[in-house]
């Protein structure tokens, strides 16, 4: 197994505050690794300066073995990283499968402008696209909501759509920034298949979520971050026995009573 993305000394600054302060880690091709945290320690900011939406202040990122820090988005999702939003990122005026047909023009393009007039490309090549947008449905289940507008979806199966979206320009490392947000039981037990399944297709993925439960479970590795520093990374055996993770999460409870 070989390490997939290197992150050193990571720093994020807005104005006055560290957002993320010098945190280094790898990502091991083939592991589910996830990013946990209390409220407001950097999880995002870090996910976001992986997919290129936010630059670093300092500290390097790179992507098997080629610096990504400082690219541009569309370049990055171009070499292989694909992502989904804390808060669900769709067109809500589209369907559900034009927002995956436009991850397809995405990795066939790379540009989002150029991706979203591609829409209205010729028929076949229309008819081709959507066909691959199809597949890509299934394997989240919802082929079967493919022209329902993205806006008329319950929220769990949106955040399902954003998953398609990105597997729809076939990454090779997933970044899943609280998936599990706001989905019942049910819909989280569903989610932990659908991560393996992705897994097992050859997909990397590394997931920030406050699911501690499915945290646990499902990940090979976690690494935690607290007031943008990172305080622990292990099994999650290892984490869950470590006492400033401990503490940190104490501390919040505390801040939360
Ligand atoms: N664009 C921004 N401008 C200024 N401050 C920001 C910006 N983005 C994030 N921050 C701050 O950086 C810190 C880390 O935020 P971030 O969203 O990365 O945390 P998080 O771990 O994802 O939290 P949550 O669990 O609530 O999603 C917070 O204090 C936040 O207010
Ligand atoms: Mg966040």
């Amino acid at each position: 197994m070989t390490t997939l993305l290197d992150v050193k000394n990571l720093t994020r600054a807005f104005d006055g505050l560290i957002a993320v302060s010098d945190v280094s880690f790898s990502i091991t091709g083939g592991q589910i690794k996830a990013l946990i945290g209390p409220n407001g320690a950097g999880k995002s900011t870090l996910l976001n300066m992986v997919s290129g939406t936010l630059p670093p202040t300092s500290g390097l990122i790179a992507y098997q073995g080629r610096v990504i820090s400082n690219r541009p988005p569309h370049r990055i999702a171009g070499y292989g990283i694909a992502r989904t939003f804390q808060n669900v990122e769709l067109f809500m005026n589209m369907t559900v499968a034009e927002n995956v047909m436009v991850g397809r023009h995405l990795r066939s393009r790379g540009m989002l402008f150029s991706a979203m007039f591609r829409l209205f490309g010729t028929a076949a090549e229309e008819r081709r696209v959507r066909e691959d947008a199809l597949r890509f449905l299934e394997r989240v289940g919802l082929h079967d909501q493919a022209d329902t507008p993205a806006s008329e979806l319950p929220f769990g199966r949106q955040r399902l759509l954003e998953i398609a979206r990105a597997l729809a320009t076939e990454p090779r490392l997933l970044l899943l920034d609280e998936a599990a947000s706001g989905l019942s039981t049910r819909e989280k037990r569903d989610l932990v298949s659908l991560i393996y399944a992705i897994r097992d297709a050859g997909v990397t993925i590394f997931m920030v979520d406050h699911d501690m439960d499915l945290v646990m479970s499902i990940s090979d590795e976690v690494v935690v971050l607290d007031h943008g520093e990172k305080i622990a990374e292990g099994t999650p055996t290892d984490v869950q026995h470590d006492e400033r993770v401990i503490a940190a999460y104490l501390g919040e409870e505390a801040a939360h009573a």
